[in-house]
């Protein structure tokens, strides 16, 4: 028993205890922003809202028992103020409280006294409604945020009733005897709303997607990794951040590094992303078979002056056009490791080391090897926010070529590197050609980010954000 305890808790570390890749932060001017928008919300579906029927039976002196019903409630007009939410660490959730909320309302009445049935219709006026709720935040065994209410009080100040039709001017006199009545009934069903709409945040956080499908080979996991952290100025939310691959669904042979975002003022968000995301990503796609390319002289523009062709390879292997004359070539070209990436203050820095296989085909088909390269090379990248959009540009830093392999016997690899250089920074200027009119920043159905920054630490990327509601 108490081995098996032992175990548990050394496993524990090392399938919880991962550091989150992703992180968001939400400050206090994001909380209040959303709130407000949130109030916004609420007033203009508040028409929608659906009062049960009030019914009971209410004692007065001279006429015994009068059961009565209220039926068909409507909102008429509500005057919502603004409440007040806060980051509440005692129950690491939020604490928001209403005070002085007014409703007016309308709907019908039927009583019933003995064989006398009566009717008609109400107005209804609810004053100086107060409430308080605390709800805590959590993460579930799958790594979904939970909510749920810690407590709940809710106060109607006082009540006014206007009945209308039928033998209201019998017992309108005696109105006190069922605003008080009422005024409890209401008070007691807003705490049971409240905590029904938290239930109904909670089933839609646990129908949430943890994990997506980016494409055919890599899914995303955004699962927390931790509980939410909350302090009296912020919520902190650490997802795990991992791309894997969904045919082999290994974990890469790294670890994200723990990282923290420093603070930044003014804004409603920030979001850090460690360079552990994107390098799982680069993992994945090597696992499932990818960075491979196959080059033949068709993908060659037409205007180019080398070709793949073996009698035009002379300037660059000299015994080639003499071993193979007039043969078309292909490369095959692919990665021998995943390809890395790592943030710096300055810069980002990508490092890719591939093989190239050259192939001459035969007239008659046959593919005949003639030799392998092996290229190690390192760009400089940088990204930076423009307005709405993310932009960013690529350097060649290294690149080097060595022969690994030959059918053909040695050459200097010095002019094809040349060559090679030349075609890679041709590449790459169509890259920062796209890369500088940018890509827009991810936008979500009912908000976008505003005034966003982009900061390079060691080791993650942080966006300082503010968010507007569309
Ligand atoms: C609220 O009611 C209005 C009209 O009464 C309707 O158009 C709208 O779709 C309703 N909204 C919701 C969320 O039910
Ligand atoms: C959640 O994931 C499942 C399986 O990948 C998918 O079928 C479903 O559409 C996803 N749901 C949402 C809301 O994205
Ligand atoms: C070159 O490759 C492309 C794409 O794989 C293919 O469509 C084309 O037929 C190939 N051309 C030659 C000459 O093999
Ligand atoms: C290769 O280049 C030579 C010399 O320009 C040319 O004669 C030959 O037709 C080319 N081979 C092919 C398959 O295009
Ligand atoms: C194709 O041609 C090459 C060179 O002429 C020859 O070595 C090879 O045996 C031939 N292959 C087939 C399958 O005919
Ligand atoms: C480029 O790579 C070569 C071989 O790996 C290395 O010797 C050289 O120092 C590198 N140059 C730079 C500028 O990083």
């Amino acid at each position: 028993m108490l081995l098996t305890v032992t175990v548990l808790l050394m496993l524990i570390p090392s399938t919880c205890g991962k550091n989150p890749a992703v992180q968001v932060t939400l400050t206090d001017k994001g909380l209040q922003y959303g709130k407000h928008a949130g109030t916004d919300w609420f007033q203009d579906h508040l028409g929608n809202v659906t009062f049960p029927d009030i019914s009971g039976g209410i004692k007065i002196k001279i006429f015994g028992t009068i059961d009565y019903a209220l039926t068909g409630i409507k909102i008429i007009k509500c005057d919502l103020p603004e409440p007040s939410v806060d980051f509440y660490p005692d129950a690491t959730g939020f604490k928001t409280s209403m005070s002085g909320l007014s409703i007016a309302l309308n709907g019908e009445w039927r009583t019933h006294y003995g064989i006398i049935h009566d009717g008609g219709t109400f107005d209804m006026a609810v004053f100086d409604v107060s409430v308080l709720s605390v709800v805590e935040l959590g993460k579930d065994d799958d790594g979904h945020l939970s909510i749920s209410s810690v407590s709940c009080e809710a106060k109607v100040g006082d009540v006014n009733i206007v009945f209308q039709g039928g033998g209201s001017w019998i017992f309108q006199p005696f109105v006190h005897h069922f605003t008080g009545r009422i005024g409890r009934e209401i008070q007691s069903r807003i705490c049971p709303n409240v905590e029904q709409i938290i239930v109904t945040l909670e089933h839609h956080l646990q129908a949430m997607n943890v994990s997506f499908d980016v494409d055919q080979a890599l899914s995303l996991d955004l699962s927390l990794t931790d509980l939410p952290v909350i302090d009296a100025s912020k919520l902190n939310l650490g997802f795990k951040g991992e791309f894997y691959s969904i045919k082999s669904h290994t974990d890469p042979p790294f670890e994200a590094q723990p990282f923290t975002i420093p603070e930044q003022q003014g804004y409603m968000l920030a979001m850090g992303l460690s360079e552990y995301t994107l390098n799982s990503a680069s993992y994945g796609y090597y696992s499932s078979g990818g960075f491979q390319a196959f080059i033949n002289d068709s993908m060659i523009p037409p205007g180019c002056p080398v070709h793949l062709n073996t009698s035009l390879m002379g300037p660059f292997i000299p015994q080639l056009p003499k071993m193979f004359p007039g043969l078309l070539m292909y490369l095959q070209v692919y990665a021998i490791k995943a390809p890395m990436l790592s943030f710096h203050s300055d810069a980002i820095k990508l490092g890719v080391q591939a093989n190239v296989k050259a192939f001459a085909i035969q007239p008659n088909g046959t593919e005949t090897p003639l030799f392998k390269l092996g290229v190690d090379s390192q760009f400089n990248s940088k990204v930076w926010i423009d307005g709405q959009k993310v932009k960013g540009s690529v350097s060649m830093n290294n690149f080097t070529l060595t022969l690994v392999g030959s059918e053909v016997g040695e050459f200097e690899t010095d002019p094809l590197e040349r060559l090679a250089k030349l075609g890679v920074n041709l590449a790459l200027t169509k890259v920062n050609v796209k890369m500088g009119k940018g890509f827009d920043l991810p936008r979500m159905k009912h908000s976008q980010l505003v005034n966003s920054v982009l900061k390079m630490q060691e080791g993650f990327i942080a966006l300082f954000s503010d968010a507007e509601v569309l």
